[in-house]
Formats: structure tokens, C-alpha cells, sequence
């Protein structure tokens, strides 16, 4: 005899969306029902160029068709051009390729490690970094650490933002220094340029590496290709994923020439890491944050925001270009209440802050969706 298995085939993460999602295009998935959905979500901040962009979709075609797979054992000159083109655009110097956001942060703070010989991390209140041992050492979520708590690596934890806090930390025996630019999952959290410039100047001082986890802030997010053109710091090491290959996995950690000149063959290795499709996604990813001039829609998208939003239920708009926090004290509510209206926006692990990180494409039609069901909602009176 047989009994129905309480397992269920596919173990279950994240709590997910009460439809299943069967095809998205531009800044909208649809259900199996055939109903759409703004999509203000982007697949967790991944949609950098909407869903399904037809540059995208035609060039991973083509290069299915001529090489699905050769590992980094041989040279390929689409992941050559992919290196020229993603080094080109963040303005470092060279790259490594990877398959996830937890990955490039886990060697990038192996690299931190190795370059200096010393034993100890450094990051921030509230960040988030991964679910990789490293990445977990340094990431501020104890219900995802605690379990491993005697396993991480000693990290240095400071308050994110703050210029008192920085000039006292003693940086002399860490190796690396990780952040995200802006702390999405915290509730979008901003830091000045003083204190950015202070941080690079602290690390030079102390020879930390400083690391900057651009897995939400990078690929034209902020209106600049990564956030440090926007804070004008130029970091030691940007990690990049989520928005880099438009949703087809990969990760990369972006280095100065500095950096790549103490790293030796072998030191960092992946056996799918710049494969020839994710290599494709990502020159195409490029072509079209720059061919459709998605940095400038993205900061015009997010001006349209701030000013519109004034006057409603949302007390504040923080954040910057396409990486947006909405405050509002009925936060909970107001995400039932879009849901409703067949928009999707994210949640953070500020109870009072929703977040938006659309594809930078995000269409007036959406805006003008997202503002007139904010704009409609009144909040149940206690
Ligand atoms: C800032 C940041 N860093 C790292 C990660 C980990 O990326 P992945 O889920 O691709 O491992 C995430 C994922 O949400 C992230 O938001």
C-alpha cells in the first residue's frame, strides 16, 4: 500500500506568490490564468532589462545554437568579449566569472584573505551577503547564522553610515571590508559620500581590501553603471550577479589591476563560471542598458516616484535610482493592497519599508498603475 508522501517534490525556500508565473515580458509577468502582473519585484532585483527582452532572448538563441557549454579549459571569444565589455563598463580592471551573488562574495573574501594573510573580516549592520559560509560570516541575519555560528569567520561589525563608528574600528589586523552600497533587505539604507570617501581612506591606510557587494546596486540600478561611479569611490572589488546576465545565472568579481596582478592561476576556479550563454546575456545585457539608454529612464522612473508619491500614504521615499524604499507605517497592508491591484513589489526586513527594484525599462504605464493604487489606498483606522 502506498500513502501520499508529505514531502513535496521541490522543498520549499522563500514563500511564494499564491499563482504560479508562466511568462513575463518587459516590466510584467503573467499568471496561468493569463492575468498580468506589474512586476515591481524584478525576479528579486534580477530584471535589470525586463523580462524576456527580445536582444537578450535572440542572442542566447544564437549561441545555444553554435556552443552551449565549453568550460574556462578553453579559450572562447564570447567570454573574452564579455570580460572587455563588463570591465569596460564598471570602469575595473578584470574580472573573474561566476555563477551567483553568494559566490563572487564568498571569493572575493577568500581573495581578502589570501592577499593579506590575516584572519579577520569587516562589514556592516544590517547587511546581507549570502547564504556561503564567508558570505554568511558576514552577513547580519541570525536566523540564517546562528546555526552556523562556530564556523564564520571573526568579523568586525559596524554601524552602516556612520563617520564616529568608522574612525574608531581598528581595520589593522582585517582582511576585507564588504558592504552594499545601498542595504537593500535592511529597508534601503543610504550612506553620505564623506563616509564612503572616509572608508576608502581607512583601507589604504590599514591595506584591508574594501569589497563592494554590488549584486543589487550594479548594472545601471542607480542611473550609474555601479554604485561606486555614483559614490565615487572606486572599491578594491565589486561583486556582481542578479542583474549582470539579465536572469541567467551568473555572478562576477570585478577587480582592480592591483588585485589581479597577486592572483595566480588556480587561485580561483568554476567549471560553469563564464560559460558561453550567461557570456551572451551579458554582452546583450549591455547593449541594452546602453543602446536604450536604461541608466537615464532609471534615475527619470525613480524622479517620477519621489515627486508623485508626496502627499500619499508613503512618509518617504528612500534609496536611490531603481533600488527604492517606500515608507509607510502600514507597510504590511499597502503590499496586500498592490497585490490586489495586480502589482508586485518586495518586502524588507524593515517592517515600515517596501521595497521597488523594477527592470530599469519599468514603462509611464506601470508608474502611473503603482501611484494611483498607492494614492487609492486608506488604511484600516486601529
Ligand atoms: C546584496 C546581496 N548580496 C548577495 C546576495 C546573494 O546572491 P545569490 O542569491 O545569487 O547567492 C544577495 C541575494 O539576494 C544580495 O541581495
Amino acid at each position: 500500500m502506498t500513502t501520499a508522501s508529505p514531502i513535496p517534490a521541490l522543498l520549499p525556500t522563500y514563500a511564494p506568490y499564491p499563482f504560479p508565473i508562466v511568462r513575463g515580458e518587459k516590466d510584467r509577468v503573467y499568471d496561468n490564468h493569463g492575468q498580468s502582473w506589474w512586476d515591481f519585484y524584478g525576479g528579486h532585483c534580477v530584471c535589470a532589462t525586463g523580462h524576456s527582452h527580445p536582444t537578450v532572448v535572440k542572442a542566447l538563441a544564437a549561441q545555444a545554437a553554435s556552443l552551449l557549454f565549453y568550460s574556462a579549459a578553453a579559450a572562447l571569444p564570447v567570454r573574452d568579449r564579455a570580460a572587455e565589455w563588463i570591465t569596460a563598463f564598471s570602469g575595473m580592471d578584470s574580472v573573474f566569472f561566476c555563477n551567483s551573488g553568494a559566490e563572487a562574495n564568498e571569493n572575493a573574501l577568500k581573495v581578502a584573505l589570501l592577499l593579506t594573510g590575516r584572519k579577520r573580516l569587516a562589514a556592516f549592520a544590517g547587511g546581507w551577503h549570502g547564504r556561503t559560509l564567508l558570505a554568511l560570516s558576514v552577513t547580519d541575519d541570525p536566523k540564517i547564522t546562528e546555526p552556523y555560528a562556530d564556523q564564520l569567520v571573526s568579523t568586525l561589525r559596524m554601524p552602516f553610515g556612520n563617520l564616529e563608528a568608522l574612525a574608531e574600528a581598528d581595520f589593522s589586523d582585517i582582511a576585507g571590508v564588504i558592504l552594499e552600497p545601498i542595504q537593500s533587505m535592511a529597508g534601503i539604507k543610504t550612506a553620505s559620500r564623506d563616509w564612503f570617501a572616509a572608508l576608502r581612506s581607512k583601507c589604504d591606510a590599514s591595506g584591508t581590501l574594501l569589497i563592494f557587494d554590488e549584486i543589487q546596486t550594479g548594472m545601471g540600478r542607480l542611473g550609474t553603471p555601479f554604485a561606486a561611479q555614483f559614490y565615487g569611490v572606486r572599491p578594491d572589488v565589486i561583486t556582481s550577479a542578479k542583474g549582470l546576465a539579465s536572469g541567467v545565472p551568473m555572478g562576477a568579481l570585478l577587480m582592480t589591476a592591483a588585485v589581479a596582478s597577486r592572483l595566480k592561476g588556480g587561485d580561483l576556479g568554476s567549471t560553469f563560471g563564464g560559460g558561453p550563454l550567461a557570456c551572451a546575456a551579458l554582452l546583450a545585457t549591455v547593449e541594452v542598458i546602453k543602446a536604450e539608454g536604461l541608466m537615464v529612464k532609471a534615475t527619470a522612473a525613480a524622479a517620477r516616484l519621489r515627486e508623485e508619491l508626496t502627499g500619499s500614504v508613503v512618509t518617504e521615499v528612500v534609496g536611490e535610482g531603481l533600488l527604492l524604499g517606500l515608507r509607510c507605517p502600514h507597510a504590511a497592508a499597502l503590499k496586500k493592497h498592490l497585490q490586489a491591484r495586480n502589482i508586485l513589489v518586495g518586502g524588507s526586513g524593515d517592517p515600515t519599508v517596501l521595497r521597488l527594484m523594477p527592470p530599469l525599462n519599468v514603462s509611464a504605464g506601470a508608474l502611473l498603475a503603482l501611484i494611483t493604487a498607492i494614492h487609492a489606498f486608506v488604511p484600516e483606522q486601529p
